[in-house]
């Protein structure tokens, strides 16, 4: 593996700077050894990405996100299942049932990358594409369920941006799921400056929503499923993961379902 620092986009090395470090705890609540491998592939302190709070929203995002998902796909076992933004994630593993159709899409320079420290496996390979553009998804094959998974994308989005990803799913597949990440108002306004590992990047936080409803206008066809807070699962965890629940009642990031085409 010939990975370089310098290859990592920031943004995308935050969840696996703090995946890394989970995995190596004694008593992991998520293990990834993909991320250990790249981290301690590249050989840095990649501590400044590692704070509390985000170590805590990370970690509960991707149990949140592997149960959501491994219920759809309970439900659909031959569903075709895209990582869209997939950085260097590695979810197929986590829910994979020996029957789904997993791809991998990050814009091209990206999925470069990617390549270097993965390979295309039987039913999950990688592709380049943009959420922006549907281009890409005509070469996809036909499934009778298509599952969207958004995880640390639309953050970084503006609206506009958001309604064109929107309405390019719902062109694209005729029926599906989407799970996203959503983030509110207040991360839009303060968070570029003051988020406790996004302000060490040179990334912006788009379009905040207090609600996933505020997501209908833009593309009608979408239904709310569910949307719930990472407080949720992150004041499971400690006292300060209570506390923060506590003050950040209405602004810590959302898993959002949304669904199309019934
Ligand atoms: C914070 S990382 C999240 C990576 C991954 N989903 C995770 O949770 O570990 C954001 C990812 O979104 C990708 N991205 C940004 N703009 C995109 C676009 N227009 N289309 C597809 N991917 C995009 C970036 O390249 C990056 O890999």
């Amino acid at each position: 593996m010939n990975l370089t620092f310098g290859d990592v986009q920031e943004t995308a090395l935050i969840p696996l700077a703090i995946k890394a470090s989970e995995t190596a705890k004694k008593k992991p609540r998520i293990v990834d050894l993909k991320a250990k491998e790249i981290i301690d592939t590249l050989g840095v302190d990649v501590s400044k990405y590692d704070p509390f709070l985000s170590h805590e929203g990370v970690v509960a995002r991707t149990l949140m996100f592997k149960r959501k998902l491994k219920e759809l796909i309970a439900k659909y076992p031959y569903a075709l299942c895209i990582n869209l933004g997939c950085g260097f994630d590695d979810k197929f593993i986590q829910v994979d049932n020996g029957r789904i159709t997993w791809v991998d899409v990050d814009l091209p320079d990206q999925i470069e990358v990617r390549r270097k420290v993965y390979t295309d496996r039987e039913r999950c390979t990688m592709m380049g594409g943009s959420a922006l553009d549907g281009e890409w998804t005509k070469q996809l094959p036909k499934a009778e369920k298509t599952i969207v998974i958004m995880e640390g994308v639309l953050e970084y989005f503006s609206k506009e941006q958001v309604k064109t990803c929107l309405n390019m799913l719902c062109d694209s597949f005729e029926s599906g799921f989407l799970l996203a990440e959503l983030h509110s108002p207040m991360l839009e306004k303060y968070g570029t400056k003051h988020h406790d590992c996004v302000k060490h990047t040179n990334a912006s936080f788009g379009w905040g929503t207090k609600t996933a409803e505020e997501y209908i206008p833009l593309e009608p066809r979408l239904k709310v499923v569910s949307e719930q807070s990472y407080n949720d699962e992150m004041k499971k965890y400690s006292v300060r993961g209570k506390l923060f629940a506590l003050v950040a009642k209405n602004f810590n990031n959302r898993l959002a379902v949304f669904e199309w085409g019934l």
